[in-house]
């Protein structure tokens, strides 16, 4: 940890984990350090990044927070969910982080090492998931490590807990838009706000993450499968057993997301190694987590 810290604070990256995927984090107040992260993963600079805090006073510091966000806050964070909000001029965030727009993405994540960074720091970190752009998230150091090696320091935390990127909602103006699917579900949020949810259709994009195609694997992928065809690597759910690894043999959403990009990662090395063209994922229900897990399969899958 003290490396890491010194690290942070002498402008350099540090991969670390949270409970949804790894980040790669900078200093967001130092702008030649978050130009690195997108350097790093080959990131488009219209791409703005999550900035993490340790408290919600910290984030009041950076974002406005109106009544949607304040309730989103004390009872979601620390967790897995993003809040887009208005940006404060004077908090000193940079540019970049930012791509210029005049809202910024806030989270505290619930995990002890990121949580210690952030407050040993003192520094509010920007950090998008360690992983090359538009490649499979990282939920173990280890797949951190195969995508950058000894150029980036990585804090080991284990597993992550959910395995997905966190939900994103836009609570920046009176009416909140789901901007990401993630672990929390809109039914959930919308519940705690007492509103409905409107969900950002991907003809109105706002930020390339949310682009159609996204996190792909190096070969093809094709959902609901119930048998492989010809060329096909298979990757079950429930009693769908079609492969080696099954998501979830017993059919359960919370493991099969926790598991999901690390087998994606297996099956794509394997299939390489092995010459199949495609992953085959037998299909798993649209509904809770899975609406998360979908969306993801279906921006692999273009
Ligand atoms: O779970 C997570 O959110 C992980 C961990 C490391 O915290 N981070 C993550 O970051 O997934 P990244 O960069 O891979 O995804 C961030 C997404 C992108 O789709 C980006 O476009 C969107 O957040 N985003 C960031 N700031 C935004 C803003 N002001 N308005 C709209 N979208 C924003
Ligand atoms: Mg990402």
């Amino acid at each position: 940890m003290l490396k890491a810290i010194s690290i942070i604070n002498s402008g350099g990256i540090v991969a670390f984990p949270t409970e949804t995927v790894y980040g790669l984090g900078a200093d967001a107040t130092n702008e030649s350090a978050c130009s690195k992260i997108y350097k790093l993963k080959s990131r488009p600079n219209n791409n703005p990044i999550i900035v993490h805090v340790a408290s919600v006073e910290e984030a009041r510091k950076i974002g406005e927070f109106n009544e949607l966000a304040e309730i989103l806050a004390s009872k979601l964070w620390p967790g897995p969910i993003t809040l887009v909000v208005k940006y404060k001029e004077s908090s000193g965030i940079c540019k970049n982080v930012r791509a210029g727009l005049g809202t910024i993405g806030l989270r505290i994540p619930a995990n002890e090492i990121a949580l210690q960074l952030i407050r040993q720091t003192g520094k509010a970190i920007a950090a998008p998931s360690a992983n090359i752009s538009n490649y499979v998230s990282p939920t173990e150091a280890k797949h951190v490590l195969e995508a950058f090696g000894s150029e980036v320091h990585v804090l080991d935390g284990g597993k992550s807990t959910y395995g997905l990127e966190s939900t994103i909602i836009d609570v920046s103006t009176a009416r909140p838009r789901l901007l990401r699917f993630g672990f929390i579900t809109p039914e959930s949020i919308s519940k705690l706000i007492d509103m409905d949810i409107e969900i950002a259709s991907n003809s109105e994009i706002i930020a390339p993450g949310m682009m159609k195609k996204h996190y792909s694997p190096h070969v093809k992928l094709r959902m609901n499968a119930t048998s492989l065809k010809v060329g096909e690597i298979g990757l079950g759910f429930g009693e769908i057993d079609i492969g080696e690894l099954n998501l979830s043999k017993d059919g359960d959403l919370v493991e099969a997301a926790s598991n999901i990009y690390s087998m994606i990662r297996i099956l794509d090395n394997n299939a390489k190694k092995e010459g199949f063209h495609t992953i085959a994922v037998a299909p798993v229900p649209n509904i809770s987590i899975g609406l998360a897990i979908n969306d993801k399969l279906s921006r692999a899958s273009v």
